[in-house]
């Protein structure tokens, strides 16, 4: 198989447990190149495990894990040059303003002009005027953004995401989910972890719900949907969430 042909994540049979405790009983699932996918779970489900073992940074006990085409136990340095992976805590310098991380990552990769590298970072996640400002004086959206795109220099064709929005207001999640949307719009694949359903309803193509070490759901959203039974109309006005009427209070919501 060619590797335009490989999807850019194929996980089979994978197995983790910490002492006692069994956190992956046997995940499977295939992630197709330049799509979103989300991987759903509670709080402990396991989310950050199946990252850690993707990205090479942990070990599976048993089971497969190919990325990019490459086995992440045998093939682990080319596993890392195909990917980008931002953790659930972000790993921003707060001393250094937005576009000085972006340039030290860039000088890191030894690529050429790091400095209109930064910028173009900046514009395309809304940070040019920021930029020039220490990450210490940022909101949790604006480090967020900065953080994704420290991730994205070097164009890697694969990302993991590790809870983008956790902690984040409603606006700034919007923000982080436009981010997201263009990465895919321009061709990389996206792994996020997530616990909250309308951020999978709002990104992925595929959505796999990660409960008891296994994956017990996987499918588009349409397919999760037929899952359950159609809901009655009730002859009731439907009520704004309450995630409406802060949206349009703070004014991002036409
Ligand atoms: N290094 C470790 N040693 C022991 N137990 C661990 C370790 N890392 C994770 N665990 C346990 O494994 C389980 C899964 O953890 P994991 O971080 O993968 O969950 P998660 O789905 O990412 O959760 P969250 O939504 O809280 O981020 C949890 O019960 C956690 O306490
Ligand atoms: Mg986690």
């Amino acid at each position: 198989m060619t590797t335009q042909q490989t999807p850019a994540i194929h996980v089979h049979g994978l197995k983790k447990s910490y002492k006692e405790l069994r956190v992956l009983r046997g995940v499977d699932f295939t992630v197709a190149r330049g799509s979103i996918f989300a991987l759903l779970g509670s709080n402990g489900a396991g989310k950050t495990t199946v990252v850690k073992i993707l990205s090479t940074l942990l070990k599976a006990d048993t089971g497969t894990a190919r990325v990019h085409g490459f086995d992440v136990a045998t093939q682990a340095a080319d596993v890392r040059e195909s990917i980008s992976l931002t953790g659930q805590f972000a790993a921003v310098d707060e001393i250094l303003s937005g576009r000085e991380n972006l340039v030290l990552v860039a000088r890191l990769r030894h690529l050429k002009d790091p400095g209109a590298i930064a910028d173009e970072l900046l514009a395309r996640f809304s940070l040019t005027e920021a930029g020039g400002r220490k990450v210490a004086t940022y909101s949790g959206g604006m480090r967020r953004r900065l953080d994704i795109a420290m991730s994205l220099i070097g164009n890697p064709p694969i990302i993991f995401l590790d809870e983008p929005t956790t902690g984040l207001d409603p606006q700034a999640r919007i923000e982080v989910w436009q981010a997201v949307k263009e990465l895919a719009a321009q061709g990389t694949t996206v792994l996020l972890t997530t616990q909250y359903l309308d951020e999978a309803e709002q990104l992925a193509d595929r959505v796999a719900i990660l409960h008891e070490g296994r994956i017990i759901v996987n499918g588009t959203l349409a397919e999760l949907k037929q899952l359950l039974p159609p809901a009655k109309v009730e002859y009731v006005e439907k009520q704004p969430t309450l995630e409406d009427v802060f949206l349009t209070l703070v004014g991002t919501k036409a």
